[in-house]
């Protein structure tokens, strides 16, 4: 079999396999590697470090035609789809609850793909897991970014010109990411606190030394995979109070809150950004499915009434060596279950390939995408 690697488009720094996972790759008896020109070059890896290992460097025209898997991060354009054949397969984190126009495309070309971003969260996948990679990255990244912006110290500090107090972080949405902004923050010397609709997220909040802010009456849906559903009318009126509250006392919020498929929840109203802090920051991760804030603009930084919303979406795209490393041994983990014989396997007895076959012979397969095509047709 032949494996491709594309250079990702111009504002990703990421790239979908790093030549330190290239021999694992070989392992899994492929039988040729082709790595587009420059494609690890924005996150550090030159060509030759790809060579170096038994890779082939190769032109994109040419990896689009012969390359057998496709490994990427972003969806193709659909003038690259038109070149793919039905015996290719792409692999890559192709967000297709919300990007279905490429699901769509796929299916119309009878092309196959598979999409990491819609493992199913067992055990089994922890390894394969993506987001969870990329939440860890986003989580770290957004309390240096407000670290950064803030006019304030994050530690306590005793000095001779006073004590200066330490910065309050309030944590909305305690996943992947909200778990690492809080281990985080506190490594930097931040009193935190967090708040999660999902029972099971308090115990990880108190072990990590934050506070855990409780709203009672949150609905759960045990068949959601371990992810958040939507709450009814009355929890949000009082969540949205209660996050005023501790937003006015915060110097940092870090907003992580989403649901697969759907609009992020609204759960910092205008009027609450306009009673924070002058100074105070606003890191919104859940800004490219709508924000969790009411004024965050998606991939900008702004300020409203004195406080800065930094809206950027890509944050795992600003450590990309590390970021990289982590998705190429997500892909690895993930092929040594697709490939038998060093070729693809369509295996749909195995939950792992279904969940994330977004489309193979003008099927889905993933039954959450599939769900989110019939709710939009
Ligand atoms: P996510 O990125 O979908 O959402 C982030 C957080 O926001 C979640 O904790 C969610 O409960 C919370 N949230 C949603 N709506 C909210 C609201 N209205 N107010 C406050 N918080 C709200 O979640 P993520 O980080 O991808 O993890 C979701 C679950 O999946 C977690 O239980 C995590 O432990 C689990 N997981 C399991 C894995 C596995 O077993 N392979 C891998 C990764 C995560």
């Amino acid at each position: 079999m032949i494996l491709g690697i594309l250079k990702e488009p111009a504002l990703e720094s990421r790239v979908a396999m790093a030549p330190g996972s290239i021999a694992a790759l070989e392992k899994l008896k492929i039988g040729k590697i082709l790595v587009e020109t420059g494609a690890g070059l924005a996150a550090y890896f030159n060509d030759q470090t790809y060579t170096d290992k038994g890779a082939i460097i190769s032109d994109r025209a040419s990896i689009l035609k012969e390359a057998h898997l496709i490994l990427c991060i972003h969806p193709l354009e659909n003038s690259e789809l038109e070149q793919l054949s039905p015996s290719q397969a792409l692999l890559g984190q192709f967000n297709p609850l919300q990007n279905t126009d490429f699901v769509e495309a796929l299916l119309n070309k009878n092309l196959s793909a598979f999409s990491l971003d819609t493992i199913p969260r067992t055990t089994r996948a922890q390894a394969m897991d993506v987001l969870s990679s990329m939440a860890t990255a986003s989580g770290y990244q957004a309390i240096l970014r407000a670290a950064t912006l803030l006019p304030r110290f994050f530690p306590m500090f005793m000095t001779a010109a006073g004590t200066i107090k330490p910065a309050k972080v309030l944590i909305l949405g305690a996943g992947v990411a909200g778990l690492q902004a809080i281990a985080t923050a506190r490594r930097l010397g931040g009193v935190v606190e967090a708040f999660d609709v999902r029972s099971a997220a308090k115990e990880e909040v108190l072990s990590l030394g934050a506070k855990f802010v409780e709203v009672e009456g949150a609905v759960e849906d045990k068949s959601a995979g371990g992810y958040a559903i939507e709450q009814t009318d009355d929890f949000k009126k009082r969540q949205a109070a209660l996050i005023q509250t501790h937003c006015k006392q915060s110097d940092v919020v870090i907003c992580t809150a989403q649901i697969p498929g759907r609009r992020a929840p609204l759960l910092i109203e205008k009027a609450t950004v306009e009673a924070m802090k002058p100074g105070s920051v606003i890191v919104d991760l859940a800004a490219s499915t709508g924000g969790n804030c009411e004024v965050t603009e998606n991939g900008k930084t702004i300020q409203y009434h004195q406080v800065n919303i930094i809206g950027e979406s890509n944050l795992p795209a600003s450590i990309p060596s590390d970021t990289s490393n982590m998705y190429s041994k997500n892909i690895i983990n993930f092929l040594k279950i697709l490939l038998k014989d060093g070729e693809v396997e369509y295996n749909f007895e195995d939950d792992l390939i279904t969940g994330t076959c977004i489309a193979h012979q003008g099927n889905i397969h993933s039954e959450r995408v599939k769900r989110v095509m019939t709710a939009k047709a």
